[in-house]
């Protein structure tokens, strides 16, 4: 299979990048193709704007829908969208690692849906390709992410607990795309775990990993 795994976290050394690690090494360990995107070591641009273009078909104006629908037809965006594209197509997997931060992604994250799952190319609303009919259909989705609050607080507003729609607008932008989410990992209570948690949850990761 192959994975893409993408992680967002400034740390390397931090809980978010010790999961990535883990990830890769398990992964690959069981003969999966991994690719990762470090999206803050690699300098990911925080703003959708006029540079994600090649050639703006409106340059009086930046309306981002347009633009996008326009570079999807004309192979029309900039290399680093192009490359995270490249990387989503190839993948049957995406692995999304990240802390919660106010609810939901780093804004760096964020900026990735918003420049990288564009219209035209991940969906397009105005033909009705969402959901189902999406064009990531196919892919599957997982978010694994580390969060300071106790499980309750997550899953106080999830029906029936579950676990494909933690973060809920963060499952459903996937959805949206037609990717299949799967069950998330989570961490909680993060900030004070204590080591002999850490190893349990390293485990029950690196267990969910062997079984992906
Ligand atoms: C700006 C910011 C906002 C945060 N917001 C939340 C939040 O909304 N919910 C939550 O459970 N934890 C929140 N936290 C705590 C982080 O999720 C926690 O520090 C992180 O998961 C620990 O992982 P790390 O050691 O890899 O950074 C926030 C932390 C920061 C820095």
């Amino acid at each position: 299979m192959n994975v893409f795994i993408v992680f967002a976290h400034p740390e390397p050394n931090s809980l978010n990048g010790a999961l990535k690690d883990l990830a890769v090494l398990t992964l690959n360990e069981n003969g999966h193709e991994v690719k990762v995107s470090d999206l803050y070591s690699m300098g990911f641009k925080a703003t959708l704007d006029r540079d994600d273009f090649l050639k703006m078909e409106n340059k009086d104006r930046l309306m981002p829908m347009l633009e996008q629908f326009n570079a999807s037809k004309t192979d029309g965006f900039s290399s680093d969208i192009k490359a995270e594209m490249e990387k989503i197509e190839l993948a049957d997997l995406i692995i999304f690692q990240f802390p919660v931060w106010y609810e939901t992604v780093p804004a760096l994250l964020k900026a990735w849906f918003e420049r990288v799952l564009a219209h035209g190319f991940a969906h397009n609303i105005l033909e009705g390709k969402v959901f189902d009919r999406g064009f990531l259909k196919g892919k599957k989705a997982m978010l694994s992410f580390t969060g300071g609050s106790d499980k309750d607080s997550y899953y106080n507003n999830i029906p029936n607990n579950d676990k494909t729609k933690l973060l809920p607008p963060v499952s459903l932008v996937l959805r949206f795309t037609g990717m299949k989410v799967m069950d998330a990992f989570a961490i909680f209570n993060a900030v004070t775990l204590s080591e002999d948690d850490a190893e349990k949850a390293f485990e029950e990761y690196r267990k969910l990993l062997n079984n992906i």
